[in-house]
């Protein structure tokens, strides 16, 4: 049993500029996540959804990284502007948003 319905983490690893790997704190993600929690506390989910920043999550060529648990779906790649299909499909519904999966957790054909 958890203490949320979701967990969702969101990394704001920072590097030194000269650093060629990047960060997803460069790429905006202090401020995604901000607005994520935001829209959780104005959706009244702050009890059942937990909005986390976390450090390198190992994926920084798909930055901003992010996770949700307990169904551990990866995003890559997201933007302020996927916030309102996270948040209606992969929060609320437990639905994949296809095109936001990480690499290795798209379907191979
Ligand atoms: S810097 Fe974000 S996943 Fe590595």
């Amino acid at each position: 049993m958890s203490l949320y319905q979701k967990h969702v983490f969101i990394c704001e690893n920072v590097r030194d500029d000269s650093d060629t790997r990047g960060s997803c704190s460069q790429k905006g993600s202090p401020d995604f996540r901000n607005k994520l929690k935001e829209e959780v506390d104005r959706l009244g989910l702050k009890s059942k959804i937990r909005i986390n920043k976390a450090g390198c999550l190992g994926t920084c060529n798909q930055g901003i990284s992010m996770v949700i648990y307990p169904e551990g779906i990866w995003y890559g790649k997201v933007t302020e502007a996927d916030l309102p299909e996270i948040i209606e499909k992969s929060l609320l519904n437990n639905e994949k948003i296809d095109r936001l999966l990480m690499p290795f957790m798209r379907k191979k054909v």
